[in-house]
């Protein structure tokens, strides 16, 4: 079986390459390196390096292809509100045609990257995938338009889709003896910050005046081999035409000064860090129900945050 991986030059996306060869399934992967890394990507994968926004590309990119994973896409908050369009147009209009092409050549199966940040400040936490999405930058509404796409696309066109909602993603994944982890620039995610973090250049904490338990934001962490094992689930479980949404996430929530001496555990010293004002559109508590997780895919996380924690570490202080 031969999986098309978009943006699989990506931190999610590379992982899941190496994951689904591992697992012997033959890979192609459609990216366009705009912030993905050709040399993530194994001699052994088909590699067709294009845009989600060229059909010509996503054509030859399926060609083989029996299911479509669907990382490929722009994932920075801030640059969402500074640049809209750019979100509109490579993730929403990217996927409409990746579908649009995939209808073509008669491929029904696909899993999808979608995101806690539809659900914008939820009421209920931990929060189920009931719970009606109300984001809060463009980001987030660009990947709502994707799930609302993939309910369309499956009633109308007789696709099996699911999104899987992720929360924080973190950690890296050791492939003979190299490590493969998050290579984003900038970095915004919260653990390759704060092991990042230096006497001169202290990792901010956005708000010490929350309302919660120390005063900082509380996330969910899902091992990035945690998530790639419920893709493969996911994959595994697509048939008849239908769309599921489904939370992948740790299902526990850790305060940022959780993660801030966790990280300090691991490395040995205090990280320096300095407090900042809130954020705007940021909730206070962002935590995964998953339990249609485990009942649907039969997958919950075996990695906790100590285990994302020094696996990122390793990645970025090999000696260690
Ligand atoms: N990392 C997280 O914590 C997290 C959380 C929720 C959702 N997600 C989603 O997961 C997916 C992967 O995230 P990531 O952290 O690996 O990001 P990433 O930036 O490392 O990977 C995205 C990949 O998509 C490629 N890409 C971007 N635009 C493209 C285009 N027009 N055509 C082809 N390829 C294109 C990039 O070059 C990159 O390789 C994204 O869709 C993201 O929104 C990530």
């Amino acid at each position: 079986m031969r999986i098309l991986v978009t943006g699989g030059a990506g931190y999610i996306g590379a992982t899941a390459v190496a994951i689904l060869l591992s697992k012997g399934f033959e890979v192609s992967v459609l990216d366009d390196c705009s912030t993905g890394h050709k040399d993530s990507i194994p001699e052994n994968v088909r590699f067709i390096r294009g845009s989600i926004l060229d059909s010509t590309a996503i054509e030859d990119a399926l060609t083989g292809c029996n299911a479509v994973m669907h990382f490929a896409g722009k994932s920075l908050v801030s640059e969402s509100v500074e640049k809209p369009d750019l979100y509109r147009n490579v993730n929403i209009e990217g996927t409409r045609l990746l579908l649009e092409q995939m209808q073509y050549m008669g491929l029904k199966k696909i899993v999808f990257s979608s995101s806690a940040s539809t659900y914008g400040d939820p009421a209920i936490s931990p929060t189920p995938e009931t719970q009606i999405g109300i984001p809060t930058n463009p980001y987030g509404e660009s990947k709502l338009a994707v799930d609302e796409m993939l309910a369309r696309e499956s009633s109308v066109n007789g696709i099996s889709a699911i999104s899987l909602r992720y929360f924080n993603v973190a950690g890296a994944i050791n492939i003979n003896g190299q490590w493969l982890a998050e290579r984003h620039n900038p970095e915004t995610h919260l653990i390759p910050m704060v092991l990042r973090s230096k006497p001169d250049e202290p990792v901010k904490i956005f708000g010490t005046d929350w309302p919660t338990p120390d005063g900082t934001c509380i996330r969910d962490y899902v091992h990035v081999i945690d998530l790639v094992d419920a893709h493969v689930s996911a994959l595994n479980s697509l048939d008849a035409p239908s769309h599921t949404i489904i939370n992948v996430g740790g299902g526990i929530g850790y305060s940022v000064r959780e993660v801030i001496t966790a990280s300090s555990r691991a490395l040995g010293y205090d990280i320096p860090t300095v407090d900042a004002s809130r954020r705007q559109g940021d909730p206070a508590i962002l935590v995964a129900d998953i339990s249609r997780a485990k009942s649907l895919l039969n997958w919950e996380p075996v990695r906790n945050l100590e285990d994302m924690v020094r696996d990122t570490a390793h990645s970025i202080h090999p000696v260690r």
